[in-house]
């Protein structure tokens, strides 16, 4: 049986992939399947917890059973719909693969291919949703980011980890291992857990609820004093 760790816990947590409007029909998006935000909400529900779960694009998944639904389609609505949740929530957990950019424009209706050459497309910034949550917290309020990185050789994950963790002031950061048949449109992912306290828990390649299942052994641990509801 699971621990029931995280009763009287208000969780929020964001799934999936944003999805930026070119025009009515086309977007720029991303291969996040919104199954590892899911599963922490998921798990996090049949730990006792109170869940939302702010899903992005996730609609082929089955909502966890319990959990509060908010469907977003882009970064502007995802944005919206954590700061609507967070003032209410102790734990955040940001799972979503979020855009870092925008088409600067949406056509209002369906470019053409006929008759002109491709104009280039231009592009803005979205902003960083995580260090908004981390600057209006509240007090005693538990912040947990995602950093996906490729385990290409070129430099030291945990060290890109931990610079993010400073940078982005997150209470934990899920450094996550991404490409070469992990993270991304399949059912396992691992990496490494790191906590603002200097710990570090590496997470082997298993399925997306273990790695769930690890994060809130964390997070519970760390909220284990703090008052409930
Ligand atoms: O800086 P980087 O994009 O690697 O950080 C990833 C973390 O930041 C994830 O938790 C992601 O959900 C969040 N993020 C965000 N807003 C963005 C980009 C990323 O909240 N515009």
């Amino acid at each position: 049986a699971l621990p029931r760790d995280l009763v009287g816990r208000r969780v929020v947590v964001s799934a999936g992939g944003t999805r930026e409007p070119l025009d009515p029909v086309r977007f720029l998006g991303n291969r996040s399947s919104g199954r590892q935000g899911h599963a922490l909400a998921r798990v996090a529900a049949q730990r006792g917890a109170d869940v939302t779960l702010v899903a992005a694009n996730t609609t082929d998944l089955p909502v966890p059973s319990g959990v509060r639904v908010v469907r977003v389609r882009t970064a502007a609505e995802l944005r919206e719909a954590m700061h609507e949740a967070a003032p209410e929530a102790d734990i955040l957990v940001m799972a979503a693969a979020v855009a870092d950019f925008r088409p600067e424009s949406t056509a209002p209706s369906k470019i053409k291919k006929a008759g002109s050459d491709p104009e280039p497309v231009r592009l803005v910034r979205n902003p960083d949703i995580l260090t908004e949550l981390v600057e209006r917290r509240r007090p005693g309020q538990l912040v947990v980011g995602f950093a996906a990185e490729t385990g290409d050789g070129t430099g030291d994950p945990l060290h890109h980890g931990r610079a993010k963790l400073a940078r982005k002031g997150v209470d934990f950061l899920l450094v996550n291992v991404v490409g070469d048949g992990l993270a991304f449109e399949v059912p396992v992912n691992s990496g490494w857990l790191l906590g603002g306290d200097g710990s570090e828990r590496r997470i082997p390649v298993g399925s997306k609820n273990l790695l769930a299942s690890t994060l809130w052994d964390a997070v519970a641990r760390a909220t284990a004093g703090r008052d409930r509801g």
